[in-house]
């Protein structure tokens, strides 16, 4: 058994953010994504796995390394142009050998791991096992529809007109049979090979696709409202830890983990919340469910509800909520508005002035 993770893409969705970073290292609760992915992977039992990297291949390689860290090793599998899932199996054909493998999309967060799913198909060994669950816009997925007995009978990849509201999560267990299929399919609309067309492949041959449904929680996490969303629900069981130092002036409440070297003075920070490694926080109010990264500044400011990446400043600026802050970042008041209006009115006006 292997793992493809995926982690090509240019992650238009997450723009800017994705303009200088992968969108698979965004961190969530201060860890790439793509972490929660390897780790998943790694307590799964799989050790030997392949990520298919595009454009930010250096980025990935420098995060990843050859895997020890996560206790699996890894190899690197060039994808030149991002075509699609299917293309992505294809170009991995020669790592895959005659294995069945695991495929990961690399951007999406599930809790709860694999392992359950993965023993389900080693067990049952249909074609290929899909996981699904339901969602309120399944237009922006992959769709699934299933017969009384909950066996898949059709898959659509992001139908104007969905048949169900089941979509598909980008966790794909598969047999080599994929192979003839992704060998098989079309470009989509969008220009893609899509995994979804080369398992409709395998059930139009009369082949098995199981399914399962995903209980714990899910997210793709590619947009920046799915991000805070993710952070929220991966905050909400952090364990709480001091590995920084917090004056007498301040107060932390609730679940909170001070980093290593992070420094908080005259401050109150309100948790779920996590301080990175290294970040100064000084008279300023940290809310509910907010990230922020190593080696920031948060001096005079409040901030909730948010992540924020490493190396930013935010300096007497009164509340910022629901964002996602990039690397290096200042953020600081508008200059003050002008004392005087200055007016110019003609007869029988009617002016409402802020005062
Ligand atoms: C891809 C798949 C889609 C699936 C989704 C899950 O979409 O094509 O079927 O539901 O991942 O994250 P994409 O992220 O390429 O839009």
């Amino acid at each position: 058994m292997k793992a493809l993770v995926l982690s090509g893409g240019s992650g238009t969705r997450l723009r800017p953010l994705t303009h200088t970073t992968a969108k698979q290292l965004v961190p969530v609760a201060n860890k790439p994504i793509l972490y929660y992915v390897l780790e998943g992977i790694a307590d799964a039992g799989v050790t030997d796995v392949g990520i298919v990297v595009g454009e930010t291949a250096e980025e990935i390689r420098a995060a990843v390394g050859d895997g020890s860290r996560f206790r699996i090793s890894v190899t690197y599998i060039p994808q030149h142009q991002p075509l699609g899932l299917a293309h992505a199996v294809r170009v991995a054909r020669d790592w895959l050998g005659d294995d069945d493998f695991v495929m990961y999309l690399g951007d999406n967060f599930l809790l709860g791991g694999i392992s359950e799913q993965l023993e389900d198909f080693r067990t049952r060994r249909p074609a290929a096992q899909i996981m699904l669950t339901p969602v309120r816009d399944p237009s922006a997925f992959g769709v699934v529809t299933l017969d009384d007995e909950g066996l898949v009978t059709g898959l659509e990849e992001k139908p104007e007109f969905p048949k169900s509201d089941l979509a598909l999560v980008g966790v794909y267990f598969f047999t080599p049979a994929v192979h003839d299929a992704v060998a098989a399919v079309r470009p989509s609309a969008r220009g893609e090979l899509e995994i979804t067309d080369a398992l409709q492949w395998l059930l139009d041959q009369g082949l098995d696709v199981a399914s399962s449904t995903v209980h714990g929680y899910w997210k793709d996490t590619g947009n920046a409202t799915d991000m805070l969303e993710v952070n929220r629900s991966v905050l909400d069981s952090l364990i709480p830890a001091c590995d920084g130092t917090v004056d007498e002036e301040s107060d932390v409440i609730g679940r909170v983990v001070v980093e290593e070297g992070a420094v908080v003075t005259r401050s109150r920070i309100v948790g779920p919340a996590v301080i990175g490694r290294g970040t100064r926080v000084e008279g300023s109010y940290i809310g509910p469910f907010t990230s922020v990264g190593e080696d920031c500044l948060v001096a005079d400011s409040e901030i909730e509800y948010s992540i924020v990446l490493a190396g930013t400043a935010i300096e007497g600026v009164r509340r910022i909520a629901a964002s996602v802050i990039g690397r290096h970042v200042q953020v600081t008041p508008a200059p003050r508005t002008p004392q005087a209006h200055r007016l110019i009115l003609g007869d029988h006006s009617k002016v409402q002035i802020r005062s």
